[in-house]
């Protein structure tokens, strides 16, 4: 991890907005309507109401005691005791998603690694990938554990920046199914800007899954993610994983630099959890995490919203999904509002060159625009200051839309900049 930038986001607190749900379904219909079965009932609003780091509207007082819990979890810092290390980076599931409140981003970048050798991916697990980690614990008998760096080997590297965590549990609640129909969607309807969904084994069961979280979609649910969190950024492992194809498991410690006799020094005896309860509070911290507020929807904003898709931003940035059937009442068969399709896209000279699942390395997943005004820096690595330096290093099959927005005239710029800015 290169800590560039903890620069935390800009601080505001968006008023309440009321009516949420009018806004975006006149405008995406076409899109809704992928996603949407027919005969299913409107579910209770997941957003309108709430502040950064609220927990959704809508759940039960049991639901609700699960959120607190585990967001006490998230915020927990570990140390060496507690099986954190030997080489990690960071002790706390907040230390890099604190932005706006608990669950929020960062700048905070982490770094991943590969070669290509003889056209084939290796994440080079061997020397320390695919994730570096910086830092390093004191060890049994005084052995200092030192931080990893990137290896002369690493002919891709790759920084990440921490994303917010809002809303994502009802992305994980979306259907598999919902989207490959987006993606079949797209490729009849515009094929240059279609999307596909990655697909990659689910770490408890090795059964493929669509991949919706990460830059690179590379996890298929918060679930997962959280475990490869706790292992890949603080080295804490639990058993009860199978193993993926690059030949590791989350109940395996990360070997410092891909040395494994180092190990030895190690005091946490692994997997260091005697099971997953620490990954299901994180889970349920996440899974309960309201969406950013929306800011106020004005006919300027609203007039943004349809530059935004007259210029295609809208065919990869998808207005409206929809979650399927779920036992949680808060997330059963809700609407909410991501501007993403969460599928990848080739998207040339800013794909990052790292391989995940099915995920070329051209590809990077749609990033989400709700809560876009709070990130302290945009695209993949933060490489982008400004809003509008992300929409113009697109490129790829988002180098179209770049082009229409370059080419638009100042005034409608500006409305398109409003409606980012309220997102
Ligand atoms: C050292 C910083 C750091 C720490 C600590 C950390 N994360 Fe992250 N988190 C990141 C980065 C960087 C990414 C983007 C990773 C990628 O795409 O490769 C990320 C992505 C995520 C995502 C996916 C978000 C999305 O939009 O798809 C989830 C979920 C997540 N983290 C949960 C956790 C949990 C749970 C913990 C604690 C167990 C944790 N993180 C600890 C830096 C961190
Ligand atoms: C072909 C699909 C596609 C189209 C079309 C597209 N985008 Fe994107 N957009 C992406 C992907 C993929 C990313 C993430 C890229 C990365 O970080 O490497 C992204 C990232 C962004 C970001 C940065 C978000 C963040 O949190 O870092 C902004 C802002 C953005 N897009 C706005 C737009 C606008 C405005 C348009 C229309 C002019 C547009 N996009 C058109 C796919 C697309």
């Amino acid at each position: 991890m290169n800590v560039e930038t903890p620069t935390s986001a800009p601080g505001r607190v968006r008023g309440r907005v009321a009516g949420i749900g009018l806004l975006v379904t006149a405008a995406v219909a076409a899109a809704a309507a992928v996603v949407e079965p027919p005969h299913a009932a409107a579910g209770p609003p997941a957003a309108g109401d709430t502040n950064f780091g609220d927990p959704l509207p809508g759940l039960t007082a049991d639901q609700l005691a699960r959120f607190h819990a585990g967001k006490a979890a998230f915020e927990e810092v570990e140390g060496a005791a507690d099986g954190l290390g030997p080489v990690f980076n960071g002790a706390s599931c907040a230390e890099c998603h604190n932005g706006e409140a608990t669950g929020g981003g960062s700048g905070t970048l982490s770094t991943r690694i590969g070669a290509v050798v003889d056209g084939r991916f290796d994440p080079l697990v061997r020397f320390g990938g695919p994730t570096i980690q910086t830092k390093g614990i004191l060890g049994l008998e005084g052995f200092e554990y030192a931080g990893e760096v990137v290896p002369p080997e690493a002919t891709v590297v790759a920084r990440r920046r921490s994303p917010p965590l809002f809303g994502l549990g009802l992305v994980d609640a979306v259907p598999d199914d919902a989207f490959r129909e987006l993606a079949r969607d797209q490729r009849d309807r515009h094929p240059d800007t279609a999307g596909r969904p990655n697909l990659v084994p689910d770490l408890r069961t090795g059964k493929r899954v669509v991949g919706r979280f990460g830059w690179k979609a590379g996890l298929g649910g918060l679930f997962d993610f959280a475990a490869d969190a706790y292992k890949d950024e603080m080295g804490i492992t639990a058993p009860g994983f199978v193993r993926t194809p690059d030949g590791r498991t989350i109940g395996e410690e990360n070997a410092p630099q891909g040395r494994a006799d180092l190990l030895r020094f190690n005091p946490a005896e692994s997997p260091n959890e005697p099971d997953v309860e620490d990954i299901v509070l994180f889970t349920d911290f996440m899974t309960f995490l309201a969406p950013p507020p929306r800011g106020e929807v004005t006919a300027r904003v609203r007039a943004g919203e349809t530059v935004f898709r007259q210029i295609g931003c809208a065919d990869c940035h998808v207005p409206t999904l929809r979650t399927g059937r779920h036992e949680v009442k808060a997330l059963d068969r809700v609407k909410f509002h991501p501007y993403s399709d969460f599928l990848l896209h080739d998207m040339g000279a800013l794909g990052d060159g790292i391989e995940d699942g099915r995920g070329r390395g051209s590809e990077m997943r749609t990033a989400p625009l709700w809560g876009l005004l709070t990130q302290p820096a945009y695209l993949h690595d933060g490489r982008a200051k400004t809003v509008e330096a992300a929409i113009l290093l697109h490129d790829g099959q988002g180098r179209g839309a770049r082009d229409r927005y370059r080419d638009l005239p100042p005034a409608k710029k500006r409305v398109l900049s409003a409606f980012l800015n309220s997102l």
